[in-house]
Formats: structure tokens, sequence, C-alpha cells
């Protein structure tokens, strides 16, 4: 696959319908892999989840979350997939925050729209414990959020029209979060289902404000680092020796 060829498609799409469907944002061995290390080091039960289990007003029933500046590993992948959103959008981005949750079965997505963080939005599938596709819904309307909430303005339509996407494990689908109500409408299929959301601002728009979920200070430091005396005996990961010991040239 030639990631290169469809960009203009995609930028195009989004530019005309406030979303694109992105196929292999990440290959499927990837996803695969970030989703068993998440399982792994944030715990794949009730009783070992080190993240938050909790029902919030977008789902009925309580789902596994996290939020990317409690587990630096979600905060690096979104880090590394900056310059290529960029690419699709277009745009200069920065990173606002991305949250993870593992829907249980039967559980939906309420419609909504997003906060302002969330200017260049991305859902993206990590795995589905039964292999299901979970449709995501998202309005073929554009809503003018700063004038009245989107939720609200729907009410008052008398047809809206849903695109209905069906994304497999490493795809996404890009959106603009706040001007273009989305969910997920029919229930989940699968026993769970994960997914991450991840969301950028333009540099240049006027949510900029909003890069790093206005952390910025906090994140974006000069790092320093200190040495010991020329004295000081190495340090080595023992589950590692044999790989240094290979790569050692005296
Ligand atoms: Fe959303």
């Amino acid at each position: 696959m030639d990631r290169a060829e469809p960009i203009p498609d995609h930028r195009a799409h989004y530019d005309e319908h406030g979303w694109a469907q992105i196929k292999r944002v990440l290959p499927i061995e990837v996803a695969d892999a970030m989703l068993y290390k998440m399982q792994q080091e944030l715990g794949g039960d009730w009783e070992s989840y080190k993240g938050d289990y909790i029902k919030t007003f977008l789902t009925d029933k309580r789902a596994y979350e996290c939020y990317s500046f409690d587990y630096t590993p979600m905060a690096a992948l979104q880090y590394g997939l900056t310059p290529y959103i960029s690419t699709l959008v277009g745009k200069e981005l920065l990173p606002t925050h991305c949250y993870f949750r593992v829907y249980r079965k039967g559980d939906i997505c309420h419609v909504h729209s997003d906060a302002h963080a969330c200017e260049h939005a991305m859902s993206l599938t990590l795995g589905y414990s039964n292999d299901y596709l979970w449709e995501f819904n998202i309005s073929d309307k554009y809503f003018e959020a700063d004038v009245d909430n989107p939720v609200d303005a729907a009410q008052r339509e008398s047809h809206l029209g849903f695109h209905n996407l069906l994304l497999s494990v490493g795809d996404g689908v890009l959106y603009n979060g706040i001007n273009y109500l989305h969910g997920r409408v029919k229930p989940n299929p699968n026993e769970w289902t994960a997914q991450i959301f991840l969301h950028w601002i333009d540099r240049a728009g006027k949510y900029a404000q909003h890069a790093f979920d206005g952390r910025a200070a906090e994140v974006v430091r000069r790092a320093d680092f200190k040495f010991p005396d020329e004295d000081a005996p190495e340090k080595l990961n023992p589950d590692r020796a044999d790989l240094v010991k290979a790569r050692r040239y005296d």
C-alpha cells in the first residue's frame, strides 16, 4: 500500500464532509501489539485495571478508560501519529489529548459533539474480541457549535442523516469532532471493543490554547541529562545482557 497516494482524496473528503475513513492508520500488527501491551500494563480485568472504570454521559454502562496524561505510551502513540494526521488534514496540528475506552457487549456511544480540544479527532480501532466490526456513525450535517449545542440543534431537524462507517482493526475515522454529531448507536456486538480517541488542534487556529490539553508548560520542556564521573560503573538491564554483549566492540 502506498500511503501517499490516497492522501489528496482523504484531505478533500475531510474538507468537504467533515470526516474521512482512513484504512490502516496503524498496521494490524502494531494495533495488536499496542493493545496487548495496554492490557498487560493497565490490566485486563476489574481487579487489575489501573486506569478508570467509569460510566460517563457517553455510555450506558461502565467502561475501561484511560487518559493519555496517565499513560505515557498512549501519549507517545499520539505524538508519533501527529505528522501523519497533519498531512491528512493539511494543517500543522498539535495533540491535545487522547482517551482509551474498552466497551462491553451491548453498550453504545451516545450521539454527541466534542469540546474545542477535539477540533481534529480520530476514532481508532485497536481490537474486537469477536472480530465483529462495530459501526461508527457521523452526521451528514455540519452544526455551528458556537451558536447552538449541536445535540439540541439536531432535535429540531426533521431528518438527520448519518454515515455508517465500519472500521477494521488499525483503521480510523478522522472527523471534525466539534461540528459533526457522532457516536455508535447500535449495541457493541463483541464481548469487548477497544478504541482510542485522539484529538488535535490546529496550532495556528483559534483553539491553539488547548495544545497538550492546556498543559504545555508542564509537558513541553527542555530535557536535561547529567553524567556521573567517567569511572562510574556500567548499568545493564539483566534481561538484555546477551544483546548488549553482542553490541560491544571492546
Ligand atoms: Fe466525541
